[in-house]
């Protein structure tokens, strides 16, 4: 009997039904009855020719900007849609098979969250890569949907609920009330556009070019969207334009702060667009539940407090931002019956 229950048990670590988040800058995967068991990049290099891939993932970020004439590190998701269809089927294959366990069900069930605001053709590519895997009941769903899932709010109650998603490429503002959204706008305005801003920046006002990656440290570390929320200051080291040799430079959080201004204003401008948008009755909601802001994005230091001040509503952001659409979709899918109704069709 207690065999009987061990081989069980044993066989229950083993299931073969996913929820993934294919983010423009991240991708993770959540395994049913496991958790988290991926969390990488959305980064894959490429040798130019063949299309052979040769690296996935966090190795894949390290290439960008380093690689020899052949090879080239493509983000395939980059502006909140599927820039690069093999290449972005290539990466879910890959982390697919990386996570694949023995096969123990007969319709393996996935849940992929997409970016919204993703075209017919889009979704078919992300399907048809799982169904290469053998994926075989797959169902896709909207990024602040699984957000606010992952967020633990009421989505099926007759109320307003507020999610900014702000990721790598695109910025998901959306009020779901009864497990729809109510209002939804996806902005190709993210984390992205801050750090080419910041690229922007040092080489207008140093004449110093930086590295996409170095930028989007500096944001990381001493970026902020709200003035004092930090003091900080970063050493770089880019390329002096105008001899080409390397130069070091310090960067504050106030040149930072100063540089990504337009992205941040143009997020805060969507927000605002958003409330114009609603009737009254979602609004005189959302004094009470107030805005939820996921994603990585929402780790910018001080940009809760400037949405806060702009809306007059509370914002918070969660625990662990950058995990709430995995947790999310991996909600949907444990509890597949009660948010049936929330997947795209
Ligand atoms: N502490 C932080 N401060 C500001 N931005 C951050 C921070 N941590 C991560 N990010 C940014 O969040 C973005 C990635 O967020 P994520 O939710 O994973 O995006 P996506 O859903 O598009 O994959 C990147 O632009 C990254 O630079
Ligand atoms: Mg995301």
């Amino acid at each position: 009997m207690s065999f009987l229950k061990n081989m069980l048990g044993y066989f229950s670590n083993f299931s073969t039904h996913f929820a993934m988040d294919l983010g423009t800058a991240n991708t993770l995967i959540y395994m049913k009855g496991r958790g988290i068991v991926l969390n990488e990049p959305s980064v894959v290099a490429v040798e130019r020719d063949s299309g052979r891939v040769v690296a996935v993932g966090r190795d894949a970020k390290e290439f960008i900007g380093k690689t020899p004439q052949h090879i080239s590190a493509i983000r395939p998701l980059k502006d909140g849609v599927i820039a690069d269809f093999d290449v972005t089927k290539a990466m879910i294959k890959y982390y697919l098979t990386v996570v694949k366990q023995v096969h123990r069900v007969q319709r393996p069930k996935m849940v992929v969250c997409v970016p919204s605001g993703i075209t017919q053709v889009e979704k078919k590519a992300v399907v048809d890569a799982c169904f290469q895997v053998g994926m075989r009941d797959i169902h896709l769903i909207e990024e602040p949907m699984a957000a606010a899932i992952g967020t633990d709010l009421p989505i099926e109650l007759p109320r307003g609920n507020m999610v900014i998603d702000i990721g790598g490429g695109t910025t998901d503002v959306a009020i779901i009330s009864l497990g729809a959204n109510a209002y939804s706008e996806s902005l190709r305005v993210a984390g992205d556009e801050m750090d080419e801003a910041i690229v922007r920046h040092v080489q207008k006002k140093h004449q110093v070019a930086l590295g996409i990656n170095a930028a989007e440290r500096v944001k990381i570390d001493i970026g902020s969207a709200y003035p004092g929320s930090y003091n900080g200051s970063a050493a770089v080291v880019g390329k002096d334009l105008i001899n080409g040799v390397p130069k070091n430079l310090t960067i504050t959080s106030d040149d930072v702060r100063e540089a990504i201004e337009d992205p941040v204003a143009a997020i805060c401008d969507s927000v605002r667009r958003a409330l114009e948008k609603l009737p009254p009755e979602l609004v005189s909601d959302l004094q009470e539940t107030g805005i939820a802001l996921t994603g990585g994005g929402a780790l910018l230091k001080g940009l809760d407090k400037r949405i806060a001040e702009q809306t007059s509503l509370k914002v918070y952001v969660p625990d662990d931002p950058l995990l709430c659409v995995v947790m999310g979709s991996g909600r949907a899918l444990e509890e597949f019956d009660r948010y049936k109704k929330v997947f795209l069709n």
